[in-house]
């Protein structure tokens, strides 16, 4: 095991939670400021990025690609764009790390190139299906190789991309942004429609960037051959972030916990919905709208300490929830009564199987619980046992068993959890300042 590997979390039982936080920036958003400043004409300026491991790989990957990326803040970040036709072979494979967005954006960006290019990752990425992306990309023309549907992904310098009338077979954020990137480039008009919403930060962006994307119901419509410009990118707060720190206050709050600039697009925050059906007491205060109708909505969000109790999931809230899963378990595992999520298959090819992953940890919590082919039913406990939680080398698995030591009625131990840097760097610190009692050895 190398010694990443063996990063664990120690947590001592109970405790309460309180105080102002203010969580990274967003993930999603992050890495499409880089990719959408990357090929546009001129510079784009972005503050609050998210500097975890995954978007870092994003801006490496296009820096291998000669674009040139300067940091004037730890969090404030500056793209040349090189313009549609301005990106330039890479020396050797891409490494994107542990990230899934990162890689299926980055081959719609490099399927429409007239150089070849290779994409690999960690573990956990190489084992991740790539041909929900990989297959449209085709019917456009590209020509892509995948190894059994998994990384690497090998893609062969583009002849001209044709625009595609594709019904997305999953609501997937990625595929959609994976195809919408290639459409810039293709000829034509492309047409996709999504079974439900998923996250629409990409249609946002781009029309930040001057792009024409026209929605239609459940159809979005983008035309080819039109030039992104630079712009300004204010990345707000990562909900999916704030989501461990609104179960956290849910299960132990002494007084109100405010987390500050919360990006509350609502293709993002089913989870908000869910918990407020669960009987969480969680209070809204929209900052003033931002400029323009496409921009990020933004909020402070205030929660109390709340009873709560079992739920079943409603399926369309499920793509709207999905990186919050692993935390909904914590929350329905301390609320009172049953709780069950359908539909919800798409957790098995996440970072880790997410299902499996909190089936088992929750078992170890002594959680009675059921582990569906698509989903997970339990029943909360009115205290949660402790011991050694496996995260499986998965970021949202760690934090949601640290969140349950809360609960818990003895230590916890939470095994892997290097790549909790991915996503949320600075966890440790912000839990502790927040009144977890948790030390990384
Ligand atoms: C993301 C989309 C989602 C999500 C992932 C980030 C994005 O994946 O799970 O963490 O930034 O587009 P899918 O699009 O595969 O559902």
């Amino acid at each position: 095991m190398s010694s990443a590997a063996a990063a664990r979390y120690r947590l001592a039982a109970g405790g309460a939670i309180a105080g102002t936080l203010a969580v990274p920036g967003d993930k999603s958003i992050s890495h499409r400021a880089l990719m959408l400043g990357a090929i546009a004409e001129g510079e784009t300026r972005i503050s609050g990025f998210l500097n975890g491991a995954d978007c870092l790989a994003t801006a490496g990957a296009l820096a291998a690609l000669g674009v040139r990326i300067g940091w004037p803040g730890a969090t404030e970040v500056r793209v040349q764009g090189v313009g549609a036709r301005g990106l330039t072979p890479a020396a050797g494979a891409l490494d994107m790390g542990n990230a899934g967005t990162a890689m299926r954006l980055m081959m719609g960006l490099l399927a429409a190139q007239p150089f070849g290019s290779t994409l690999i990752g960690d573990a956990s990425l190489m084992r991740r299906p790539m041909e929900r992306v990989a297959a449209p990309l085709r019917s456009m023309g590209a020509l892509i190789r995948t190894h059994e549907g998994r990384p690497p992904v090998e893609i062969e310098a583009a002849r001209a991309l044709r625009a595609i009338q594709y019904p997305l077979p999953v609501a997937s954020a990625q595929v959609k942004s994976a195809l919408l990137l290639a459409a810039l480039s293709a000829q034509g008009r492309t047409c996709l429609t999504e079974p439900a919403p998923s996250r629409d930060h990409t249609e946002r962006m781009l029309r930040a960037f001057g792009v024409q994307v026209v929605k239609e119901g459940a159809a979005l419509a983008l035309e080819g051959g039109q030039a992104l410009r630079g712009t300004h990118i204010e990345v707000p707060g990562d909900f999916s972030s704030a989501a461990f720190f609104l179960v956290a206050g849910c299960l132990a709050a002494e007084r109100p916990l405010v987390l500050t600039n919360v990006g509350i697009n609502p293709t993002r925050t089913g989870l908000l919905q869910i918990l407020q059906q669960m009987g969480a007491d969680i209070r809204i205060r929209q900052r003033p709208p931002p400029a323009g109708d496409d921009a990020e909505p933004v909020a402070d969000l205030e929660v109390r300490r709340s009873a709560l109790h079992g739920i079943t999931v409603p399926p369309a809230l499920v793509p709207l929830a999905i990186d919050e899963f692993p935390i909904f378990f914590i929350a329905a595992a301390c609320a009172r009564g049953e709780s069950v999520v359908r539909g919800a298959a798409e957790l098995r090819v996440k970072e880790s199987d997410r299902l499996a992953a909190m089936a088992a940890g929750l078992t170890v919590l002594g959680v009675e619980n059921q582990l569906l082919p698509d989903g997970l039913w339990l029943r909360g406990a009115d205290a949660l046992g402790g011991g050694v939680l496996d995260s499986r080398g998965d970021h949202r698995i760690a934090m949601a068993f640290a969140i349950a030591a809360l609960r818990a009625r003895t230590p916890l131990e939470i095994l892997d959890v290097a790549n909790v840097a991915t996503s949320f760097p600075g966890f440790v610190e912000l839990a502790r300042a927040a009144g977890l009692q948790i030390e990384l050895i």
